[in-house]
């Protein structure tokens, strides 16, 4: 399904956040396994229940490999970059995936609990839907914890619909269009 052609590549770009820092937008990579497991230990248990909508202790290795190793075909993701007195830190991360053949892509997204409401997950879903749009996918979607309140805001900033889970009262579906252009 995915459209990989020079035309739909990621290109990284830098954003000023709402307090003045300054963080870098790129896809992952292989060497980002050591940060991005930094960065899941860092995180809160409220953060890792409503990104996972699991108790997560520690990110399994397999999850971490699947993570820094999005299949060419059918996902994407993004990592944000803090480089602070010389250290860089992964202080976001926005990723989706797609069943095969699908022209519905799911999105996931996490910022650093010390990183929140700076409008860096804004930035990360921007740089999500504009790629996922360019590779030709028709429609974003993501499942997010009726509690969540924060992710359902920036949603609905960002356009998307905001309706309740057929199977699961607990849960929304967050649900954009993605507009091409060529229509
Ligand atoms: C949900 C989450 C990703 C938000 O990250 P963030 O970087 O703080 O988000 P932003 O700063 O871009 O937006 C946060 C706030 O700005 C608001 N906002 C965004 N764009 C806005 C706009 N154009 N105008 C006004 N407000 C806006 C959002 O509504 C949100 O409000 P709130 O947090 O005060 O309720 C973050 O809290 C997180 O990582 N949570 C844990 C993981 C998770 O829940 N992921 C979602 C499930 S996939």
């Amino acid at each position: 399904m995915q459209d990989r052609t020079p035309a739909t590549a990621f290109a990284p770009f830098n954003v000023t956040l709402r307090d003045g820092r300054e963080v870098l937008v790129r896809e992952i990579g292989d060497y980002d396994k050591a940060g991005l497991l930094v960065a899941f230990n860092r995180l809160s248990a409220d953060a890792r229940y409503t990104r996972f909508m699991a108790a997560m202790r520690q990110l399994p290795e397999a999850m971490l490999e699947q993570a820094t190793h999005p299949s060419p075909e059918r996902e994407f993701a993004l990592v944000a970059i803090a480089t602070e007195n010389d250290t860089r830190t992964i202080v976001g991360g926005a990723r989706y995936a797609a069943a095969p053949g699908s022209d519905l892509c799911e999105f996931a997204v996490t910022v650093s609990d010390n990183w929140h409401g700076l409008g860096l997950a804004s930035e990360l879903m921007r740089g999500l839907v504009d790629v996922a749009t360019r590779r030709g996918y028709r429609h974003m979607e993501g499942y997010v914890l009726s509690s969540n309140t924060s992710m359902r805001r920036l949603a609905k900033h960002l356009g998307f619909a905001d309706t309740p889970c057929p199977d699961d009262a607990t849960l929304r579906v967050v649900t954009l269009t993605l507009q091409s252009g060529e229509q």
